[in-house]
Order: C-alpha cells, then sequence, then structure tokens
C-alpha cells in the first residue's frame, strides 16, 4: 500500500457532508489531500465543516439531492471550481419512523424516504457520470447499509431504499465499466450519527451499547471513522480494480445466523 495522501489532486464531491459520515469523510478525504465540495441541505452545519477543513480546499455547495438543477449545479461548480470530478460520494440520506405493523405505515414516510434514498442517489449517478464518461475515469461510491442486504434491520421504506441502491450500483457499474468508471456501496451496520441516534431516540452511549450487543464482532464499536477508511480506499487508486461491489462494514453480522447456537464456548 501506498502512504498518505492517498488522494492527491483529486477533487471530491459528498453529498450529505454537513454531519456524521460525509463530515467525517469529507474531514479524512482532505486529509488525504483531495479537494472537496460538501453538498447539503444545512447550511450552516456545511459551512462550518468547510472552515474546519480550510476554504482553498473545500466549498460548500446547498443542494438538495431530490431536485435535479440542484444535482447539476453542485456538479456544475465542483467542475467549473476545480475543474473536474474525480469522486462522487453519495452519502445523504435519511430514515422514517420505523413501524411495528405495515398497516400503520403512511404513505408520505415511504415516500419521502424513496425521495432521498433512492431518486437522490439516481440523479447524483446521473450527474456524476455525465461528467465522468467523457473524462473516461472516475469513483461513484454510495452510502448503502445494512438494511440493503438483510430484512428486519430497519423500516420498511428503508430497507427498500437500500435495497435499490445496491441495486443501482450493480447496474451502473455495468454501464459505466466501459468508460473505466468504478461504482460501488458501502453497507455499514450501525453507528452514532444524528440520523441513527434520531431513529433509535437513544443516547450517544445507550445506542452504542444497543448495537454492540447485536453485534457479531464483540470488542470493537463501529464509528463514522471505519466508514470513511472504507469510502478512502474505495475513492483511492489502490481500489483501482474493484467495481460493482457492495461492502459491508458489519464485522460479519449480514452473513451469519446466530440463531443455531453452533459456536458458544462454553465459558464465554
Ligand atoms: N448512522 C448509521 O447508523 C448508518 C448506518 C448505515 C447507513 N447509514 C447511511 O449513511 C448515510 C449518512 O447518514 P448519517 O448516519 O451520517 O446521518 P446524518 O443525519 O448525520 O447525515 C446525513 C446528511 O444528509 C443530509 N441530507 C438529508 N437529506 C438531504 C437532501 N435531500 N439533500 C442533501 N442532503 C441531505 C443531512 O442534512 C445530513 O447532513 C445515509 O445514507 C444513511 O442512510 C447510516
Amino acid at each position: 500500500m501506498r502512504r498518505k495522501p492517498w488522494l492527491k489532486g483529486k477533487i471530491a464531491l459528498i453529498t450529505g457532508a454537513a454531519s456524521g459520515i460525509g463530515e467525517c469523510t469529507a474531514k479524512l478525504f482532505a486529509e488525504h489531500g483531495a479537494k472537496i465540495v460538501i453538498a447539503d441541505v444545512q447550511d450552516q452545519l456545511g459551512h462550518t465543516v468547510c472552515d474546519a477543513i480550510g476554504s482553498s480546499n473545500s466549498k460548500y455547495v446547498h443542494c438538495d439531492i431530490t431536485n435535479e438543477e440542484d444535482i447539476k449545479n453542485v456538479v456544475d461548480t465542483t467542475v467549473a471550481t476545480y475543474g473536474k470530478l474525480d469522486i462522487m460520494f453519495c452519502n445523504a440520506g435519511i430514515v422514517d419512523p420505523n413501524k411495528a405493523r405495515i398497516m400503520d405505515v403512511e404513505k408520505a414516510d415511504f415516500q419521502r424516504v424513496l425521495n432521498v434514498n433512492v431518486l437522490g442517489v439516481f440523479l447524483s449517478m446521473k450527474h456524476a457520470a455525465r461528467v465522468m464518461v467523457p473524462a473516461r475515469a472516475g469513483s461513484i461510491i454510495s452510502t448503502a447499509s445494512l438494511a440493503s442486504s438483510i430484512g428486519g434491520a430497519a423500516s420498511h421504506a428503508y430497507c427498500s431504499s437500500k435495497h435499490a441502491v445496491a441495486g443501482l450500483t450493480k447496474n451502473l457499474a455495468l454501464e459505466l465499466g466501459q468508460f473505466g468508471i468504478r461504482v460501488n456501496c458501502l453497507s455499514p451496520y450501525a453507528m452514532v450519527t444524528p440520523l441513527a441516534s434520531s431513529f433509535f431516540r437513544l443516547d450517544d452511549e445507550a445506542l452504542e451499547n444497543l448495537m454492540s450487543s447485536r453485534a457479531n464482532l464483540k470488542g470493537v464499536t463501529l464509528k463514522t471513522d471505519d466508514v470513511a477508511n472504507t469510502a478512502l480506499f474505495l475513492a483511492s487508486d489502490e481500489a483501482r480494480y474493484i467495481s460493482g461491489q457492495n461492502l459491508h462494514i458489519d464485522g460479519g453480522l449480514g452473513v451469519v445466523n446466530p440463531s443455531f447456537g453452533l459456536f458458544k464456548y462454553p465459558n464465554n
């Protein structure tokens, strides 16, 4: 592996970078030499992240990913400001309150989640492709979720939306492979961010304790840095032959079924 900086000279656009995973990734990418465009609807927080990174290396652009004009504008602004777009991180997403019974799920809540998590990712991918195809280079990464591959980990809307992100990733990896553009997504288990805290209605410590108790991999707690580090790898040339993947950051939780109890150590 090459040493730091992994993204020297690269230009990255990150949606949902005013907070949580996106904010952490923006800071890490900048540390690794990238120039960052932060796209979000939380203007004050977005500017704060830019200030932390430094205005010579970053720019905040207000962008609602469900609005095609906004997405088009932020992609065009990136190219106008920095000359190109190397990395598109389609990360912005929302949750709806979980309801135990489908009969209680409001159509409006379902549509709101699909609108941001699917349509928003689709538009982000579409406009990234618009400028990456002529350049014949680029890396598109989206934030899916463990709920992209298993049921029972989130609400119906969220689960459907993240399955859709995994599907879009596969389709686009095929379409854009001919231009040398890689397309992947990340599927983390749960970690403390404003999104997760609002969904579970728990403080940070209680949320981490709950998640650790359900985790497969013990002795380590998933943090936004873990997702940012994985995004850094996928964005970099170190991952130059990796495309079409849904990379799980879940300590194996998505591929094991502990209910058989086959491997319980007597004194553990
Ligand atoms: N936190 C977790 O446990 C977890 C686990 C798996 C996947 N994810 C996914 O990670 C991604 C980031 O979430 P997070 O946990 O960092 O939450 P977060 O709430 O901290 O960050 C999400 C960001 O997206 C922005 N956003 C929301 N709607 C937007 C829109 N229409 N246009 C532009 N920006 C918008 C928000 O303003 C916010 O800054 C999401 O896609 C989420 O589904 C989170």
